[in-house]
């Protein structure tokens, strides 16, 4: 185990806050069983205080014993999924306090696969309450970088682990109810785990998620979705400096201009950071042309509908 790792340990269980590179995103982690640590890492956020926090573990082993009444699709999408970017939503154990949950009846549980997670995790040996590592409602953070930038001094150590492989934030599956419902689109496609569970769409039932409000992810310049075959038109229309993010190469008639791959997992991967990029380059406006609509650009879509402002 690295040096580094091990003092990231036990800063956690001095109640101390570590930023660590997840598959998905980096995250700001806190001792899950700990009310002191949760409570600092929601004032570093900016959070507000009934959100619930998921809970890291090494293992799934470890994970299902913050749960119960486990069921057996639970544990199906934990054996074809974990570690991975999924989170289950579970009926709560004793374990889990009142602080992580937000006082709901269940907690949010996922083992990451980044190999430096995985250390810090087996390292710690408990859960570790870890929501992105960025400021309430802003973007979520993909490299060391991105998290110094965000929170600074308020982190008491950055995990170094390169560029987040997968780049946006885990799905999240609810079965506290008993069956399968698909709460944030992420990590793992609904067609991906369709093929293992059947899946229900979420009703006004389901638990408060702060990814579900509007307006979530954003970069503070102005953004909006613009079709494909309306974007010359748009560009046309400009009067300000304005950013664009597209898939097509750049025009001239734009001062700052960002080229997104057209593989759906390729443009996840790089687009906390690209939103970042536009956010950065002083523009009034910035223009993102819409993605296919089709499987597999769900997440994506749903990050950057977030990112204009809402549905
Ligand atoms: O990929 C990820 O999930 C990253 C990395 C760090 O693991 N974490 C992340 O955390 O995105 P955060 O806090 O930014 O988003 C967690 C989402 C929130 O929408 C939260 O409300 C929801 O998970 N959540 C956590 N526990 C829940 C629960 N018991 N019921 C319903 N939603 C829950
Ligand atoms: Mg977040």
């Amino acid at each position: 185990m690295s040096s580094e790792v091990r003092r990231a340990a036990e800063i956690l269980r001095a109640g101390g806050l570590v930023a660590f590179p997840t598959e998905t995103v980096y995250g700001l982690g806190a001792d899950a069983s700990s009310e002191k640590a949760v409570a600092r890492l929601y004032a570093a956020k900016g959070r507000p205080v009934d959100h619930p926090v998921i809970v890291h573990f090494a293992s799934s082993q470890a994970a299902f014993q913050w749960g119960t009444e486990i069921c057996g699709e639970a544990r199906t999408l934990a054996e074809k999924f974990w570690p991975g970017p999924l989170t289950l939503i579970l009926k709560r154990s004793e374990k889990a306090g009142d602080f992580v949950t937000g006082g709901q009846p269940s907690v949010g549980v996922r083992v990451p696969s980044h190999p430096v997670a995985q250390e810090l995790l087996r390292a710690f040996g408990g859960g570790v309450a870890a929501p992105s590592a960025n400021r309430f409602g802003r973007v979520s953070p993909t490299t060391a970088a991105h998290v110094r930038d965000d929170l600074g001094a308020d982190v008491d150590l950055v995990l170094e682990g390169g560029a987040s492989e997968v780049g946006i934030e885990s799905t999240i599956v609810d079965l506290s109810g008993g069956t399968a419902v698909l709460l944030r689109p992420g990590g793992i496609s609904r067609r991906q785990l369709e093929a293992v569970v059947p899946i229900k769409e979420k009703s006004a039932w389901s638990p408060r998620h702060s990814g579900g409000l509007e307006r979530h992810y954003s970069p503070r310049t102005p953004a909006r979705l613009v079709p494909t075959h309306a974007l010359d038109k748009e560009i046309a229309k400009l009067e300000s400096r304005a950013a664009v993010l597209a898939f097509s190469r750049p025009d001239e008639r734009v001062d700052f201009w960002l080229r997104m791959p057209r593989e759906a997992n390729a443009y996840a991967r790089k687009l906390y950071a690209a939103l970042r990029e536009l956010d950065g380059a002083n523009c009034e406006a910035i223009l993102i042309e819409a993605p296919p609509q089709e499987p597999g650009w769900d997440a994506i879509l749903d990050r950057l509908k977030r990112a204009c402002g809402g549905p």
